[in-house]
């Protein structure tokens, strides 16, 4: 078959060129090819007019063409050859079984799909598949964008109705990955709960499904919405091809990884179908979230720092340039609902000494506030609390140079609460059933436009009445009873999406109106991470686990997938509410120094050394944030594989690596094992500067980064729970 490259827009590093047989379009045989960083990603359209996969992985040359496809082959009378190709976009009809990406039902009572090319536009990091069902005028743009720099692909798909009557869509996803033809993968995923978030998981995929979800209206902390994929054998942090998929979605969604009969490898992700539908109306189009996914060649380290570098570069709301995150202080677990204006002001006032950049008071300031059982909903101060409103108190954290930020809870209510009292109906609920609450509280139906309409309202004229720098936005339960009476039955199932289409809408609204105001996405710790919520917030709350050993795990499962540039990391008390452990102050500062540094101990307990300590951790912790939050980390021992943990960030800019080491436990008088660096310029001279803990006498103050990679460094750490930190600056 002779190709022509009909069209290349070689615009490097991004390139799209469309190969075509026969010059192109005409007998629907094309190749399509996007590459970015060190990727190539190619598709094309197979004889049967069918959108399969053709290449994902390392970066070919550009003088590489492609075959256009073909159609799998028909295995027997079972596996039909709709099943045996790797298809990007498959519509459920004609005899598919593994996982659809669209399935519909008509009015009629038709649900068959079968979806067929009908045209393309491609820019130069863009491409639009248009397909088409075989009779009906349903319409697919499958969609995808290559992100030049890291090679992570953006699929998504618009759906569109003009059918001439309204349809029902039971299941969508925003898209299928293929990987290459294998039978030795091993899938990487998370698995938690409240307080036990990031909990990594790994296991081989063989023949069948692993669906990894969440039923609950939003993100959960169960299982989060990314996967990884690598080689058994050929894999460690550092080496070895690894694939990744992320969506960006923060309601009920679902990853499936299935290894297909034919032991090809399919992971489709979208919203979640379970219980759902949505009912879409002639002339309407439904757009799906964005599913994410890259390669590296690099190991799993690398697949991550490629991850870290597409969110903070391409995805945070300031991408390319979002704002350090800056050190926090927090009234939680120092006051829980006990907040008043005399004594958040003491706590501002000692978090100020410390080099506390911004003080946030958490919940129990609004409505009729005093425990869990009521105020949710009545969000205006609560005037025994604060009898001349919040200026006064955001006047004296001003006053002591630092910004303010306040905790809401926008999606709940008490039953217990002038809002519900008023608005019974204003809740997820089925007619005539009970209505189950989770601490207390009931999940508002943000799908309604009045519902909508009041939590946009209530927090635009917060933001217009104070100054407030940041949002704590909390979320502390899960739907129940997911029920939308007020709309036709057909329409109900719709909440499921409408909700969290609301939830983005109003995010976006108040960015736009309050553009200096920051938000942190929280539910109960990490329960609402993922890259749909993290494009249009700041920063993430990691868990409300602040146990600072148990962090070392929950922080390196949530490195895997997000940016340290999001992760608030508190010192609180010990011994830790948590486990009732004791950990030095040292070292619960060095664990949470390794993300984004906050303080959410009870200060008024501390003692003056306490104070001198958390000075010094603050300060130097400063001079490594950049690093730590935006620089490429490096995972040197995993908690999970020994008695110590460390990890290692070396700028962008490389002139500094910023390197964290914890001995949990010393056992039979063994030496801390020997750290070897990563990412450093062999050639450079890098000077050690130690900020805790102690590294052996025999180190040199000044090396190469060849010798503290390949000669390495002995730390002189002994002990239980025991920390170092140093770093590396280049001369
Ligand atoms: C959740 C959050 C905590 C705190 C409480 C307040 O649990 O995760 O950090 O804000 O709510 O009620």
């Amino acid at each position: 078959m002779k190709h022509v490259t009909w069209a290349i827009l070689f615009l490097t590093p991004v390139a799209i060129a469309l190969q075509g047989s026969g010059g192109g379009a005409k007998d629907g045989q094309q190749v399509f090819r996007l590459n970015g960083g060190d990727v190539s990603y190619v598709v094309g359209i197979n004889d049967k007019g069918q959108l399969q996969t053709v290449y994902w992985g390392k970066r070919l040359p550009d003088s590489q063409e492609f075959q256009a496809p073909k159609q799998g082959r028909e295995v027997a009378s079972f596996d039909m050859s709709l099943n045996t190709t790797p298809q990007e976009f498959a519509g459920w009809g004609g005899g598919l079984y593994v996982e659809p990406d669209l399935k519909i039902t008509f009015p009629d009572g038709n649900r068959d799909l079968v979806l067929k090319y009908v045209s393309h536009t491609a820019t130069a990091d863009e491409l639009d598949v248009v397909m088409k069902d075989i009779s009906r005028e349903v319409y697919v743009k499958v969609q995808y964008h290559m992100d030049s720099s890291t090679g992570v692909v953006r699929r998504s798909a618009e759906i569109s109705n003009r059918t001439g009557a309204p349809l029902t869509i039971e299941q969508v996803a925003s898209g299928t990955y293929n990987l290459p033809r294998g039978t030795d993968y091993q899938l990487h995923y998370v698995t938690g709960r409240w307080a036990a978030e990031w909990n990594l998981q790994q296991q081989p995929i063989h023949g069948g499904k692993t669906v990894l979800e969440s039923r609950r209206g939003t993100t959960g902390a169960q299982n989060n919405p990314w996967v990884m994929i690598d080689r058994t054998g050929d894999h460690d942090q550092d080496h070895g091809d690894v694939w990744f998929a992320a969506l960006g979605w923060s309601g009920s969604w679902q990853i499936a990884v299935e290894q297909d009969p034919a032991k090809e490898t399919r992971v489709t992700g979208g919203p979640n179908a379970f219980d759902s539908s949505y009912y879409l109306k002639n002339g309407e189009t439904f757009q799906t979230p964005y599913f994410y996914g890259g390669f590296s060649s690099n190991g799993t380290g690398g697949a991550s720092r490629l991850l870290h570098r597409f969110e903070v570069d391409s995805l945070l709301p300031h991408a390319p340039h979002p704002k350090l995150r800056p050190v926090l202080y927090n009234s939680w677990e120092a006051t829980t609902f006990n907040v008043d204006e005399a004594g958040q002001m003491a706590l501002a006032e000692k978090a100020a000494g410390i080099g506390i950049e911004r003080f946030v008071m958490d919940d129990g300031w609004f409505g009729e506030r005093v425990n869990d059982h009521a105020g949710l909903g009545d969000w205006y101060v609560n005037s025994k609390k604060f009898p001349h409103g919040l200026k006064p108190l955001i006047d004296k954290v001003h006053s002591l140079k630092m910004d303010f930020g306040l905790w809401v809870e926008p999606e709940m209510v008490n039953p217990d609460s002038d809002l519900y009292r008023k608005h019974p109906d204003w809740v997820l609920n089925f007619t005539n059933r009970p209505r189950t609450e989770g601490r207390n509280q009931l999940v508002l139906n943000l799908a309604r436009p009045d519902v909508h309409d009041y939590v946009l309202g209530f927090l635009d004229k917060l933001l217009n009445e104070n100054d407030i720098a940041f949002l704590k936005w909390d979320y502390n339960r899960n739907w129940s009873e997911p029920g939308w009476p007020a709309v036709p039955v057909e329409q109900q199932k719709n909440v499921y999406v409408d909700f969290i289409r609301n939830y983005y809408d109003i995010l976006q609204k108040l960015r736009q109106k309050h553009p200096g105001v920051e938000i942190e996405s929280c539910s109960g710790g990490g329960g609402r991470v993922d890259l749909g919520v993290m494009h249009l917030t700041d920063e993430v709350w990691t868990s409300d686990n602040t146990d600072a050993y148990d962090r070392l795990f929950l922080q390196e499962g949530f490195s895997y997938a997000y940016t340290p540039a999001v992760m608030m990391a508190w010192v609180t008390d010990s011994p830790t509410w948590v486990n009732q452990r004791s950990l030095s102050l040292e070292y619960r500062f060095l664990s949470s120094m390794q993300g984004s540094l906050g303080i959410g101990a009870n200060l008024n307990k501390w003692t003056p050394e306490d104070f001198t300590t958390a000075q010094k951790m603050v300060a130097a912790y400063k001079t490594v944030r950049q690093t730590v939050q935006q620089g490429d980390l490096y995972r040197l021992m995993s908690p999970r594989e020994g008695e110590q943990t460390v990890t290692e960030s070396v700028s962008r800019d490389g002139k500094q690596a910023a390197v964290f080491a914890f001995l949990h436990s010393s056992t039979q008088m063994y030496p801390f094992p020997r750290l070897y660096l990563r990412g450093l310029d062999e050639n450079a001279m890098y000077e050690l500067h130690s900020v805790a803990g102690k590294v052996n006498e025999d180190t040199p103050v000044k090396a190469t980064g060849a010798y503290w990679m390949h000669h390495g460094v002995d730390l002189a750490l002994r002990g239980d729970f025991q920390g170092a930190m140093f770093t590396l600056e280049r001369q």
